[in-house]
């Protein structure tokens, strides 16, 4: 029996992510750990895929059944988040209205013109940039979009960032527990650790609750990107809880479950430091791995250096998850303008 199993899921997803080892990545790192990538960036055919179609799955019927003609959804200019939300209203004949706001001060002349914003036009939702600053939890603006839509005569069904603070956002990613314990008793061996990049907190809260179930919930290693660690911490921890309630677990989630690294945040949500960069040229020059500037690099990043630091006995295999996110790096063109 799955933790998942009365829920009812609508597929947007090709199925199980590919498990890939890392055998050139493994070595650039000296080569004492060995480093495998569970390819959420490459889960499905709706434009580009990512780790929020795991999560839209529990939520697209909680839309259907409540009649909504129009998902309403929030997240910053260059969001993958909203990106997503674009798609699934396009594959399943709903309108999409989405408030996209200044998260990252950013530096590119075409940051608002490519990319995740670029994809999400071109898929006809209603897109409107505002200029409030960067924040994971619930927003006004996001409020007030959804009471647009009701007194223009539609009927909204509201996502929150990240689909993260929402009933059933955590679900995707307990499935993603289970997936993995399935390919491990394939593969003959089980992961010592999770590495996964954290800001809305659905994700990692998702797995907490699916690893707990096997006891590697501290097993689940967040790189935090959002900067805003304590605000992170307390909404991946309320996620958790509220999950494993929903699902049944049996089993309370403690603070000891939720283990959030702090250190790779920096400058700040969206910007990627000298490191980023060279954590994100490394995986793309040794696995044509891509990664981005606001998520996947930061993980990256964080995983190289806590590699370099002895935080994993030597032997240790790591599982990265790979979330998505390469469509930002076109924001980003001057950064990377001599690779
Ligand atoms: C590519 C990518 N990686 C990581 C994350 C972080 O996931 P979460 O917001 O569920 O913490 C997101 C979304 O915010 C994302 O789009």
């Amino acid at each position: 029996m799955g933790l998942l199993d009365r829920f009812e899921r609508y597929p947007l997803t090709f199925g199980p992510t590919h498990i890939e080892f890392l055998p050139r990545l493994s070595e650039a790192v000296g080569g004492k750990v060995e480093i495998y990538a569970k390819r959420e960036d490459c889960n499905s055919g709706l434009a580009l895929g990512g780790n929020k179609l795991r999560k839209l799955e529990y939520i697209v019927p909680d839309a259907i059944a409540a009649g909504a003609d129009t998902l309403v959804s929030i997240g910053g200019v260059q969001s993958n988040h909203t990106r997503m939300v674009a798609a699934v209203a396009a594959k399943i004949g709903m309108k999409c209205r989405l408030v996209q706001e200044s998260w990252v001060p950013h530096e590119d002349a075409v940051y608002d013109r490519v990319g995740n914003i670029l994809l999400t036009r071109l898929m006809g939702a209603d897109s409107r940039i505002v200029s409030d600053g960067f924040d994971i939890g619930i927003r006004r603006s996001w409020e007030e979009a959804i009471q647009d839509v009701k007194d223009s005569g539609g009927v909204p069904y509201g996502i929150p960032a990240g689909a993260s603070v929402h009933k059933l956002g955590g679900l995707g990613y307990v499935g993603f527990a289970e997936e993995v314990r399935e390919q491990e008793a394939e593969l003959g061996f089980r992961f010592d650790y999770i590495v996964v990049c954290v800001v809305t907190g659905s994700t990692q809260a998702g797995m907490i609750v699916g690893f707990k179930a096997d006891g590697r919930a501290d097993r689940v290693i967040g790189i935090d990107a959002s900067g805003t660690i304590e605000q992170t911490r307390a909404q991946v921890t309320d996620i958790a809880r509220n999950t494993a309630k929903l699902v049944g677990l049996g089993r309370e989630i403690t603070n000891d479950d939720v283990h959030i690294n702090p250190d790779y945040a920096y400058p700040a949500y969206g910007v990627p430091s000298h490191e980023t960069n060279e954590a994100i040229r490394l995986a793309a020059r040794t696995e044509a791995m891509i990664t981005d500037p606001v998520y996947e690099g930061k993980s990256m990043q964080g995983m190289i250096d806590l590699i370099g630091k002895g935080f994993f006995p030597d032997g240790a295999k790591i599982l990265y998850a790979h979330l998505g996110g390469a469509p930002a790096l076109n924001g980003y063109s001057y950064t990377y303008r001599n690779g």
